[in-house]
């Protein structure tokens, strides 16, 4: 077969499954699983092999609802729903093959009190329990999760314990349950964000069970390992380690990992069935390695407003406080607490400044927007000697999201909206993965 009528055939087999979309933001998720909406497409660009059939967005803190409204404006179908979604009944929900979706990292933990034991849901508004109750009811093949990275040790009283708990609830419901600590900069893409993706898939009672090798599922047959490669320093005690999470949703928030300091989840894992094997691993990657350079409009493009004003810098040997210099570089000052009137010392590193463009970005903020100096926020410096900070379609192309996609809010809810979503290439690979499973369960079990 040629590769014109290969391609021919693929796309006549598309889409592949259906996805359902939670905690939408602006769509990262689905920019990488069914690729650009028409209007957005470049000649070259192919669509992804899933169609997003249902999604849901809603922001609990404002009454415009920004996220929402740029989502439904570029994938005009009207499946969008803008309601909270511990109010939508699974009833509104299709059937799907596929839930995926970057639910919000709060400080309320998942944990399920004693006096829920035996109840369906855990704590109303843990957004934790609204995936669980989907998943309950729509038992879709696959589902693909993503957080920061700090969910493998949350809370600090109890390391490992909520991380512990979504493990424990969908491997109940038939999931054989993958993770990985994803750097996206590691695997060629131009921003340096470490998050943690959670893949499940679900599994019948004859699932190779006895034949089931955790630590080789994690560098080689799972789906994280063929999507992002990675390999493993060999087996001390400190790299790899097994062991079963074992008792009811509400023992494990008693008692998983009490009187620990480090958190047992390394950065790769899975469980089966309750039994988890978890690995220190690497990534494996030796492909092009993207700047932050690569992402850069040309000056004469820039708008004045991201040009920082020369005393807002500081200066280089004793900056002002407030100014960017004071903010960015290392400090070991006395502070007096403006409670109590108790003096201390306070002390903190350096960060790079300018930022280095000739390697990838730090991970974008949500807070990356506005002109106020700021410790967190990029600042290049340009050709002629000056400073600014990105724009939005930096940082935009920053998470490989199309040019302009935010545009029509505020540069500052722009920024926000790239800090809250995620870098499109790497769902993109892990729904190729996942697209060539589900064909070849297809294939395997006809009618399906
Ligand atoms: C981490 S962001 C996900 C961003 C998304 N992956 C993207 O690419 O833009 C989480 C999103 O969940 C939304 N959210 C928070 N609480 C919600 C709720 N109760 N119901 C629905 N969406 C909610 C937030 O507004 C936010 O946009």
């Amino acid at each position: 077969m040629t590769a014109r009528a290969k391609r021919a055939s693929k796309a006549a087999q598309l889409p592949v499954g259906d996805v359902v979309e939670l905690f939408a933001g602006v769509g990262g998720f689905r920019l990488g699983l069914e690729g650009k909406p028409e209007f957005w497409r470049a000649p070259g660009d192919e669509p992804g092999q899933w169609r997003v059939t249902w999604s849901n967005q809603w922001e609990p803190s404002t009454k415009t609802q920004h996220a929402f409204d740029c989502y439904a404006e570029r994938f005009e179908d009207g499946t969008h729903c803008n309601e909270d979604i511990a109010q939508v009944s699974v009833d509104d929900i299709p059937e799907h093959q596929l839930l995926v979706g970057g639910f919000p990292c709060q400080d309320y933990s998942v944990a399920k009190p004693l006096n829920q034991a035996h109840g369906i849901q855990g704590r109303k508004g843990v957004l934790w329990w609204e995936i669980h109750r989907i998943l309950e009811a729509k038992q879709p093949q696959f589902v693909m999760l993503e957080n920061v990275d700090r969910l493998l040790k949350s809370p600090g009283s109890q390391r490992g314990r909520d991380f512990a708990i979504i493990l424990a609830t969908m491997s109940d419901l038939g999931y054989l349950v993958e993770w990985r600590v994803i750097n996206a900069a590691e695997y060629g893409l131009p921003q340096r964000r470490r998050r943690v993706f959670i893949i499940g898939r679900k599994v019948d009672k004859a699932f190779a069970s006895a034949g089931f090798d955790g630590f080789d599922w994690i560098t080689s047959q799972g789906v994280l390992a063929r999507a992002v490669p990675c390999t493993s320093p060999n087996g001390t005690a400190e790299h790899e380690r097994d062991f079963v999470i074992e008792g009811e949703p509400h023992e494990v928030s008693e008692h998983f990992g009490a009187g620990r300091k480090l958190s047992q989840f390394l950065n790769a894992g899975v469980m089966l069935r309750r039994e988890v094997w978890t690995r220190k691993v690497v990534a494996d990657y030796d492909g092009p390695l993207s700047l932050l350079s690569s992402v850069l409009l040309p000056e004469s493009e820039v708008p004045d407003e991201y040009f920082i004003a020369p005393e807002r810098l500081g200066d280089i040997d004793s900056p002002k406080p407030g100014t960017w210099r004071y903010l960015k570089f290392s400090k070991s000052e006395q502070r007096t607490h403006k409670g109590s009137g108790t003096t201390y010392l306070y002390t903190e590193g350096g960060l790079p400044f300018p930022d280095p463009i000739d390697r990838a970005a730090r991970t974008i903020l949500t807070g990356e927007g506005g002109t106020a100096p700021s410790r967190f926020k990029h600042a290049i410096a340009t050709s002629d000697g000056r400073f600014r900070r990105l724009t939005p379609v930096e940082l935009e192309r920053l998470n490989g999201f199309p040019d302009n996609w935010t545009e029509g809010m505020s540069d500052g809810k722009r920024a926000f909206c790239m800090g809250n979503a995620l870098v499109v290439g790497v769902v993109e690979r892990i729904g190729r993965v996942l697209a060539d499973d589900l064909t070849a369960m297809k294939a395997a079990v006809p009618g399906k």
